[in-house]
């Protein structure tokens, strides 16, 4: 069955990637990981909850080895935009002190939360520290992070599905769609 914007009532505004696309771009950006990591040991870090889509998938997609880890990290509250102050709900259960990391994220937004994380998780003195990460606003971009692995790069909308989520819904999407601004008063 195809579900579309119209089938979730009027809180979606239109689907903006679809399941199919978001297959095809991680096929692709897991053939570049596996290239990039051909013969390492890779941990791969997710951020919940929004990126649990895309690590279950990714990292299915993907040839090389992972390990598999979870930080939580909270910046936003219920709202839709990042206050730049970072907390950590949940760590990591491993010490990644000379291991190679990738960072596996739904979204950046205006890269706070990134470079937070990144300055964090670097501090540690991993081997390296790279990022994957499906959706990117350029436009919204507070901060320059250089991200190794991009799926879109998408308007300054904010977008719901496939592991993203306003007020905790809409998270188990098949897709990516742009939310309706009367939902979040817009
Ligand atoms: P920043 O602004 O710090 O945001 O780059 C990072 C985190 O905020 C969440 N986020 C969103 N969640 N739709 C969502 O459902 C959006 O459009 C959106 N923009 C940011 C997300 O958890 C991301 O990791
Ligand atoms: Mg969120």
């Amino acid at each position: 069955m195809r579900v579309d914007a119209k089938d979730m009532g009027t809180d979606l505004k239109e689907v903006l990637i679809t399941k199919e696309e978001i297959d095809a771009k991680l096929a692709e950006l897991a053939a570049k990981i596996d290239a990039e990591y051909a013969g390492k040991d890779l941990l791969i870090v997710g951020v919940l909850k929004g990126a649990v889509m895309v690590m279950a998938d990714l990292a299915r997609a993907l040839s090389t080895p992972v390990t598999m880890d979870w930080m939580a990290v909270s910046s936003y509250g219920a709202g839709t935009q990042s206050s730049g102050v970072v907390r950590i709900l949940k760590d990591l259960d491993t010490d990644i002190k000379g291991k190679h990391v990738l960072i596996v994220e739904d979204i950046i937004d205006s890269g706070l939360t990134l470079s937070w994380l990144l300055s964090n998780l670097g501090s540690r003195e991993p081997a390296s520290l790279k990022v994957c990460t499906l959706l990117r606003k350029p436009e919204a971009a507070k901060v320059a992070i250089d991200v190794e692995w991009v799926g879109f790069d998408i308007p300054n909308e904010f977008v719901v599905g496939y592991g993203l989520d306003y007020a905790e819904k809409y998270r188990n999407l098949p897709f990516v769609g742009t939310l309706a601004p009367h939902v979040y008063g817009g």
